[in-house]
Formats: structure tokens, C-alpha cells, sequence
């Protein structure tokens, strides 16, 4: 079989190096793919927002299976462009993919059907936003509607944050029309967990439970990020949780965008908040995680492909999905003063060492210049570790990432910390 994975970071590489290992694929393209998946599949450099090219790509190479790591193409409506062309796709459609494309259809999708998530007001008028921001209960969450790289939300802990938060999403519009409606949202406590699940429209396979490190800083101090480590499974959340988590929240969902003529087929990831009222939704998004997927693929025995084979016909619940023993960690290397303004086309030296066992260094920002690895974004590099306890597999991660070096080069020191602490 031959496969197109769609986009260009530690995800993308994660899917790659997993996609790899299946019996049933011979040969894995990329686009546009960066330095190190061109080392482990045939990269070609397309932009993952023009659909067309991509089309014609996929055709011309006689792809039998594409599977599309970002958002922003799904929501665009790829799904929808290559099944209509009689090509082979794992992803939500354009209607299914509302989910991530629209925080403000989601909300209202889960209340209409009861699934827990924070309580919140919807705003298309800046002044009505402002007013009633003036007086609302702080914390105070403000999210853009609309797709913003994950830089559309900010938690407002005083009035005045909230109408600058509100001034520079409606008011100057830095997400454009993405800012045309707001969400203000009451903030939930609480510890945060990633739940992704393959869906086949109907049926749900869950990935282990996994932890993202939204911040920059230590300690969850700072800005959001993309992400800048993750590790799975998480111990705080118990079977009871997890059991809750499929029932009320997961379950429910694609039940209901079926009943709304959205059947969802692709990767459901939920972000969800473990409150003392129990599992809450924060987001949902359409595809896999980053850096998420980098923990969870390395995680899992199953072969993804005949797993993905199996939903698009189905039969997922034919499939019993399967981790090893253990537990993994990630920790991204990124480029100094990420996610605001850095430097790029930065010499990354220490790749080339041999790799300790069960450990991975997935590419996001890298990309070759005379041979030569070099930064080229804010998330460079993802190192992963496996080993029997999640204690090991942190520390198994950290002597990588030492061994790795790069001029502003910055990574977190406290990845999967929360995990150890939990009883
Ligand atoms: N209601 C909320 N209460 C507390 N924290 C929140 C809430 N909504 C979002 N957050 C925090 O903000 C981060 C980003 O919000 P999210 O809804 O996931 O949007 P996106 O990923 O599109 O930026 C979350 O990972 C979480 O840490
Ligand atoms: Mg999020």
C-alpha cells in the first residue's frame, strides 16, 4: 500500500514512524514533511492548505490510503475533495470537522445534548461582550470562535485583561473573521487530560490517556504554546474516570453528530478538564494531538493502518486496541523565545548520535541545508521515551534531549512531573 501523511511536524513524524511498522504499507509519502521524515518517507513539498495540489498528488501516485495531520485542511474540507474523487481518506468531513472549525457550534452542540462542558455566553457585538465581561465572575475565559492556531484563548484573571482579550480578537481582529464571535466562558479547575479515540462514525477506539504541557514555563507558568511535552498513560485518571469520560462525554458525542447528519469518522481528541463535578469538555479537535501523538503511537501495539482500514469500513468495534506496559514521555526542544518571536536556520548538532534504546527523536521545525539539520520553526524537535515506569521514561527522555544542542535551543525540565506526583 502506498500512504500520504499530510503536514510537517513531531506529529506528522510520529504518524510516519508508526505507519512504518505496518505490514501492509510499502511506501510513505509526505507533504511537505520536513528533515527528519524525509529521512523515513518521500517528502514533497506542498503546502497542506492547497487541497488541489494536493489532490493531484495523491492521484498521480496512486495513494490508497491518505491520512492529514493538521487542522486546518479538514476544516477546509479535504475529506470531502478526495472521497468525491474516489480517494481513500482518514478524517472527519467538512461538516464533522465543526467541531474543532467552530468552538462556537461545539458549545452549543454540547449543550443541546447535555454533555458536560463549562457554562458560557456567546457574543457577535463588542459591546455586549464588553459589558458583560465588566461584570462577570473572574477568572474569565475568552476564546475566539473560529480556528486561531491555538492562540485564540486567554484566561482573564481582571476586567481590564478581558477588554484588551476583546479589543484584539472583535475589535482589531487579529484572527480575522475566526474573532467574529466570542466565547466567554467561566474557568474550570481542575487537571487537564487529552483523550484521543479512532471513530468510525459509530464505534470508538481509545488511545491511552494522555497529558499535554500547555505553557511555556516550568510549573504551567507563561504563555500557551502548541504544546511542549506530554506523557501517557496519566495516573490520575482511574478506570472510573476513563469509564465516565467514554459514557458521558465521548460516546454521546459522535452518537449525537450522527443524529445531526455529521457522522464523524477520523480522529476524535477531546480536551478535557477533571473537575470535582467530574470529566468536563474543554475543546475538541479533529485529528491527532501534537505532541500527544508522539506519546501515543509509540505507546500502542496495534497496527494503525489495519486499525484505520477497520474504521473507514466500519468495524471498529471489531478492534481491540492495545498499549504496551508502561509509559512514555515527550519533551520538545524548542526554539528560544517561542512561542513569540525566535530565530530560525539554527545548526542542530547531536541527531546523528546513536539512539538509546526505545527512544525517538521526532522532527516538527527542522529542515536540511547542505546536508545539514537546522531549525526552522518554534517547536524544533520532540524526544520520546518508553521504558516500564513513567519515572524511567522521563529521565530516558531528558538524556536525550541533553545530548542535543542548538544555538537558543529551550525546553521545559518538568515534563510528566504531574504524573509522579499523582497517589
Ligand atoms: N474553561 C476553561 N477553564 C480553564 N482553563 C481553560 C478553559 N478553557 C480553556 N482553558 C485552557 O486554555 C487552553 C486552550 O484552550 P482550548 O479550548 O483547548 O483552545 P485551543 O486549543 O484552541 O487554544 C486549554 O488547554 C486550557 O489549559
Ligand atoms: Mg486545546
Amino acid at each position: 500500500m502506498r500512504v500520504l501523511v499530510i503536514g510537517s511536524g513531531g506529529r506528522e513524524h510520529a504518524l510516519v514512524w508508526k505507519i512504518k511498522r505496518s505490514a501492509l504499507v510499502k511506501k510513505i509519502y509526505c507533504a511537505p514533511g520536513n528533515f527528519g521524515i524525509s529521512r523515513d518517507a518521500i517528502c514533497e513539498n506542498i503546502p497542506v492548505n492547497d487541497l488541489q495540489r494536493l489532490l493531484h498528488f495523491a492521484v498521480k501516485e496512486k495513494i490508497d490510503l491518505t491520512i492529514v495531520g493538521p487542522e486546518q485542511p479538514l476544516v477546509d474540507g479535504i475529506v470531502d475533495l478526495f472521497e468525491n474523487n474516489g480517494l481513500a481518506i482518514f478524517g472527519p468531513t467538512q461538516r464533522a470537522a465543526q467541531l474543532e472549525g467552530s468552538k462556537v457550534f461545539t458549545k452549543e452542540f454540547l449543550a443541546r445534548h447535555r454533555i458536560p462542558s463549562a457554562a458560557y455566553a456567546v457574543f457577535s457585538d463588542y459591546d455586549q461582550a464588553r459589558n458583560y465581561a465588566a461584570v462577570a465572575r473572574m477568572p474569565l475565559v475568552i476564546k475566539a470562535d473560529g480556528l486561531a492556531a491555538g492562540k485564540g484563548v486567554v484566561i482573564c484573571h481582571e476586567p481590564a485583561q478581558a477588554m484588551e482579550a476583546l479589543s484584539q480578537i472583535m475589535h482589531k481582529r487579529v484572527f480575522g473573521a475566526a474573532g467574529d464571535k466570542v466565547i466567554l466562558e467561566e474557568f474550570l479547575q481542575g487537571e487537564e487530560v487529552s483523550i484521543l479515540a479512532l471513530s468510525d462514525g459509530e464505534h470508538l477506539v481509545y488511545l491511552a490517556p494522555a497529558q499535554d504541557h500547555k505553557r511555556i514555563f516550568d510549573g504551567d507558568q507563561g504563555a500557551n504554546t502548541g504544546g511542549m511535552g506530554a506523557y501517557a498513560p496519566t495516573p490520575f485518571l482511574t478506570a472510573e474516570g476513563f469509564e465516565r469520560i467514554q459514557s458521558e462525554i465521548m460516546a454521546p458525542t459522535i452518537k449525537a453528530m450522527a443524529g445531526e447528519d455529521r457522522p464523524y469518522r477520523g480522529v476524535l481528541y477531546a480536551g478535557l478538564i477533571l473537575t470535582a463535578q467530574g470529566p468536563k469538555v474543554l475543546e475538541y479537535n479533529c485529528r491527532f494531538g501534537d505532541p500527544e501523538t508522539q506519546v501515543l503511537l509509540p505507546l500502542a501495539q496495534n497496527d494503525l493502518i489495519e486499525t484505520i482500514f477497520a474504521a473507514r469500513s466500519g468495524l471498529l468495534h471489531r478492534v481491540q486496541w492495545r498499549n504496551r506496559e508502561g509509559a512514555t514521555a515527550g519533551v520538545v526542544i524548542a526554539s528560544g523565545g517561542y512561542p513569540e518571536r525566535y530565530e530560525k536556520e539554527k545548526r542542530i548538532y547531536g541527531l546523528d548520535k546513536a539512539l538509546d534504546q526505545e527512544t525517538m527523536i521526532f522532527h516538527s521545525g527542522t529542515r536540511e541545508v547542505q546536508g545539514n539539520p537546522v531549525t526552522a520553526g518554534g517547536r524544533v524537535l520532540t524526544v520520546t521515551a518508553w521504558a516500564p515506569t513513567l519515572r524511567d521514561a522521563i529521565d530516558s527522555a531528558y538524556r536525550t534531549v541533553g545530548k542535543i544542542t542548538f544555538d537558543g535551543a529551550y525546553y521545559r525540565k518538568d515534563i510528566g512531573a504531574k504524573g509522579l506526583r499523582s497517589p
